[in-house]
């Protein structure tokens, strides 16, 4: 919920992991804020802030009760997501999602139910909502889904092998609609590069936005991918490179705030040529 007011609200986290501009490289700007060779990545940018909140008690129970079944740890080494998922050793083949930034799941809780093959790898930093999709996952009876509470961007550069991933769910990332936050946005070139090196030929990434200024700085980074084409240009010329929401996408709790603060809602849908 990081919206404007939230930004403001909160002292945004900025560590010394090796990792700036949503990479793992340093950029210029880290580089001109005071980095050495001998400590050469000064600053991370990173595209949230831990908001505060309380996990509710049911939350804590789904922690303790599911936590060790569908919570996957952080690691620094690449990981065969295929065999965590009940049904890997059947002969059918599995398709994998990777969603980031689920906020309080319930949009991945339904995603998931529509969508029973699918095997769905969803990353989130807000510990209640981690709780949340535990809750919902054991409310719901849910298989398909495996949560890694960490840093999206640090789960793409070390646990995702190349060609690995049929689709990425990203619905409604944090805006940062002051200028001066821009650089915070979860959707840079950068991060489309490493996502589009990760998607299988003809696997999908498929954003969605209420803020016009994201989804145009969304189509702009994912039209300028080569790797990338987009699904809609040729389907719905109409919708000038936005696609028609797709069926799985139920409406969530921030597009609904948005719709009633009058924001139109854009879905882009590219895929990997
Ligand atoms: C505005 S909320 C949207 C939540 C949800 N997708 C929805 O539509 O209701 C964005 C969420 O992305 C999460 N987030 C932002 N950057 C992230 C990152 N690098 N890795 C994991 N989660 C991230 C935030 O914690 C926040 O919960």
């Amino acid at each position: 919920m990081n919206s404007e007011k939230a930004a403001s609200e909160h002292t945004p986290v900025e560590t010394s992991v090796p990792n700036a501009a949503l990479g793992t490289e340093p950029t210029a700007e880290a580089l001109l804020e005071g980095a050495t060779p001998a400590k050469p990545f000064m600053r991370t940018i990173k595209s949230f802030v831990k908001r505060a909140g309380r996990t509710t008690a049911g939350q804590a129970k789904a922690f303790e009760d599911l936590g060790p079944q569908f919570l996957l740890s952080y690691q620094k080494s690449s990981s065969d997501f295929q065999t965590i998922y009940p049904g890997a050793a059947d002969e059918d083949y599995r398709p994998i999602v990777l969603e980031i930034g689920f906020g309080m799941g319930e949009a991945t809780a339904k995603i998931a139910a529509t969508l029973p093959e699918t095997n769905f790898l969803c990353c989130e930093v807000h510990e209640p909502g981690v709780g949340a999709l535990l809750k919902r996952i054991g409310e719901n009876q849910l298989t398909n889904i495996r949560i890694c509470a960490h840093d999206a961007v640090e789960v793409i550069d070390h646990m995702l092998p190349l060609q690995s991933l049929d689709g990425v769910h990203i619905f409604f990332p944090d805006p940062w609609h002051k200028t001066k936050h821009n650089k915070r946005r979860l959707i840079q070139s950068p991060l489309v590069a490493k996502l589009a090196a990760r998607l299988k030929p003809g696997a999908y990434i498929h954003c969605a936005t209420d803020w016009q200024p994201y989804a145009e700085q969304i189509l702009e980074v994912l039209t300028a991918e080569p790797l990338l084409k987009n699904r809609a240009l040729l389907s719905h010329p109409q919708l000038q490179g936005y696609a028609p929401k797709p069926h799985y996408r139920p409406l969530t709790k921030f597009e609904n705030r948005g719709i009633k603060l009058g924001h139109g809602v854009w879905d882009l849908v590219f895929e990997r040529i």
